[in-house]
């Protein structure tokens, strides 16, 4: 007895943009990223693009049937909105469409159950020039690109996620200004933060008139854990907990806000009308779960918005983007998921660590202990919270591929099978071989 139930599913998951490369190729229209990692402003420090990335736009045959090597039982993608439909609505780019149906197609061949996401970041240029996620109708050009997805490849995909953590979405892009597109408002924060979770319930709302299987999100959560018992310290962590988990999941799945994001954005906050709630708030199949690290939280006079700031535990174990590595956390998540928004299915829709892979060479392989020890925990960390009564149906590995790491581009390797920048040859690492035989053995050799 394993731990883990039968049928369990077992994969990997990518986003468009960080490995497809081909970003205009067969008449797609440019996307937000895109224009960001073009901008001669240089939004990302590195200077890393898109073009090619992982080139898997040109090798998503073989790229296949190495996930079929690798024993996957699931791959999850996200599909470019752009690729298929360039100006965002109206027409549509059969050869874009095509991609993604041929990727289905040889999955569904090699025995792998695509994991379709909607909306992993790269909004189409086109539609931003109309306002973005700042324009409401943005709600609506979401649900006719969904409703052009479903059509397209719902007999085959039974699984699909509107958007990808819409906190990244709204934080980086919109407040922070690190991801695209690049703006720093807080005002532009709160109006977008609405508007993704309204185009989440538009889209679910347009499945259910032609959809047959499962539809729901996937919201990224980092546990919140206070410095001190003080209650300046409570209270950011409250705040922080706030801003980041609760933010999209009470609207998707209670039709509330978190009191707390009055008091953050402050004079940018508006109450969401009783109408935007229930819009937002539409029945899900499923929800996905990305996690990665936790987060000890104290108060800060000078952090705005939230005044609340991480504070770095030394000594402990860290990954290459400097996130604590903290398995008992991922526990303790699904079991706060479950308690606050009952008992719904859940997916592990990322969940993996970088670091970088020691020197290498043909005969050796590629050790990466580090990844390894990571995966091994928190796979374990899933069975505990599956021990104590969550329905957690799946666990995917974040990421494939080494591939570009948004703002930080290709320098924080991910994967668990290495690619070689130059040459783009993949290399299954040892955490691709370990990986495929807990899978093999449905997480009995952990
Ligand atoms: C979350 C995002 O969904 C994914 O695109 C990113 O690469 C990983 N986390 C790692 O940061």
């Amino acid at each position: 007895m394993s731990g883990f139930p039968e049928g369990f599913l077992w994969g990997a998951a990518t986003a468009a943009y960080q490995i497809e490369g081909s970003p205009l190729a067969d008449g797609a229209g440019a996307s937000i990223w895109h224009r960001f990692t073009h901008d001669p402003r240089l939004m990302i420090a590195t200077g890393d693009t898109g073009d090619v990335a992982c080139d898997h736009y040109n090798r998503m045959e073989s790229d296949v049937e190495l996930m079929k090597r690798l024993g996957l039982q699931a791959y999850r993608f996200s599909v470019s909105w752009s690729r298929v439909l360039p100006e965002g609505t109206g027409r549509v780019n059969e050869a874009g469409l095509d991609f993604y149906r041929r990727l289905v197609d040889r999955l569904l061949e090699a025995g792998i159950e695509p994991l379709a996401t909607l909306y992993h970041w790269d909004l189409p240029a086109a539609l931003d020039d109309r306002g973005g996620w700042l324009n409401r109708e943005s709600a609506e050009w979401f649900a006719e690109y969904a409703a052009v997805m479903f059509g397209a490849l719902d007999g085959k995909v039974k699984k699909w996620a509107t958007l990808n953590e819409p906190w990244v979405v709204a934080d980086g892009g919109y407040l922070n200004g690190v991801l695209a597109p690049g703006h720093r408002s807080i005002f532009e924060c709160a109006i977008v933060s609405r508007n993704l979770m309204r185009a989440h319930g538009r889209a679910v709302q347009a499945y259910r008139e032609c959809g047959a299987h499962e539809v729901g999100l996937v919201i990224n959560i980092e546990p919140k854990y206070p410095a001190s018992d003080r209650p300046e310290d409570l209270a950011a962590t409250a705040r922080a907990d706030a801003y980041m988990n609760r933010q999209y999941f009470d609207p998707a799945l209670l039709g509330t806000c978190p009191a707390e994001l009055r008091e953050i954005y402050g004079e940018a906050w508006e109450d969401w009308s009783a109408e935007d709630l229930a819009l937002c708030c539409q029945p899900v199949d499923f929800v996905g779960i990305n996690y990665y690290t936790r987060s000890v939280v104290r108060a800060s006079d000078t952090a705005w918005p939230l005044f609340a700031e991480h504070v770095v535990q030394e000594g402990a174990p860290h990954t290459e983007t400097d996130w604590e590595v903290f398995p008992e956390a991922m526990t303790r998540t699904l079991l706060w998921f479950r308690e606050r928004y009952g008992d719904l299915p859940v997916y592990i829709m990322e969940n993996g660590a970088a670091f970088s892979d020691p020197a290498t060479s043909e005969a050796d392989g590629i050790f990466d202990e580090d990844r390894c020890q990571y995966l091994t925990e928190h796979i374990a960390a899933v069975r505990d919270a599956i021990a104590a009564g969550v329905d957690i149906r799946g666990y995917m590995v974040w990421s494939l591929f080494d591939n570009l790491e948004w703002a930080l581009g290709y320098a924080k390797r991910f994967g668990i099978v290495h690619v070689d920048y130059e040459t783009l040859a993949r290399t299954p690492k040892r955490s691709a071989a370990l990986y495929r035989e807990i899978i093999a053995s449905n997480g009995t050799e952990l």
